[in-house]
């Protein structure tokens, strides 16, 4: 069971059995559904806008890729927003529920989903408009116990990020770094790839749990 007072543990808690349970709690659904809408909000952020860029515009049908879209309740949020979704996911026990809704749901009719590694993501260079990642972004070093090997993996996805989008595309990231080193290290590959931005916690003292990274193409 997904407890709500622990951090998940992946893939355990997304497979098998877990995606059933998972998709089915509510207080998980309302969850992810917040941290959405909160990361839509964010997404027009003004602080992000510089001089010459005017910023996102409410209303337009921006190509939204929900990276780590597990069953979709992220990518439902996003669609109700009016925006264009592709959903990826690495597990099929989580990406074939958010395909069972697509058949059954009319609001789930127009999600594109993907199975695929946030790491190594079949996308053709700048075609997407802006990416928003729910809960999901802090697992993408999974395996990697060297840290080394975290480093160059996270440069080179924020590198192939940077790659498929858009001139001045934006990044909108809830995750949860355990602690302010994993936090630096995260904020610091995109830094280093041609992003801007900053990271808004809940409690401005607060070391780890849940953050919202917000970032900007600038290169
Ligand atoms: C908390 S869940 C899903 C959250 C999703 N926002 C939702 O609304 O259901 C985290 C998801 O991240 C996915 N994930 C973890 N590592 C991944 C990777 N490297 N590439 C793609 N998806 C990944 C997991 O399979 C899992 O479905």
């Amino acid at each position: 069971m997904v407890r709500k007072n622990r951090l998940p543990k992946f893939p355990d808690d997304y497979i098998d059995d877990k995606a059933e349970e998972y998709d089915s709690s509510s207080w998980m659904e309302r969850n992810q559904k917040r941290a959405t809408l909160l990361s839509i909000q964010y997404l027009y952020d003004e602080k992000l806008s510089g001089k010459a860029d005017k910023g996102v515009n409410i209303g337009d049908s921006y190509l939204i890729l929900d990276l780590g879209c597990g069953t979709g309740f992220s990518s439902e949020i996003m669609i109700e927003n009016g925006f264009r979704v592709i959903g990826i996911d690495i597990l099929s026990d989580m990406l074939l529920k958010a395909r069972d809704k697509k058949k059954k749901f009319e609001n789930y009719k127009s999600l594109e989903l993907i199975l695929a590694d946030i790491n190594f993501l079949p996308i053709k260079g700048a075609s997407i408009d802006h990416i928003i990642s729910i809960s999901s972004y802090n697992f993408i070093t999974y395996g990697k116990d060297n840290y080394g090997e975290r480093i160059k993996l996270l440069n080179d996805t924020a590198k192939y990020l940077n790659k498929i989008l858009k001139k001045k595309g934006r990044i909108i990231i809830e995750f949860y770094p355990k602690n302010d080193k994993e936090l630096k290290v995260f904020k610091r590959s995109f830094i280093m790839n041609g992003f801007e931005g900053y990271m808004v916690k809940n409690k401005p003292s607060q070391k780890s749990g849940q953050t919202y990274l917000l970032l900007k193409k600038i290169s």
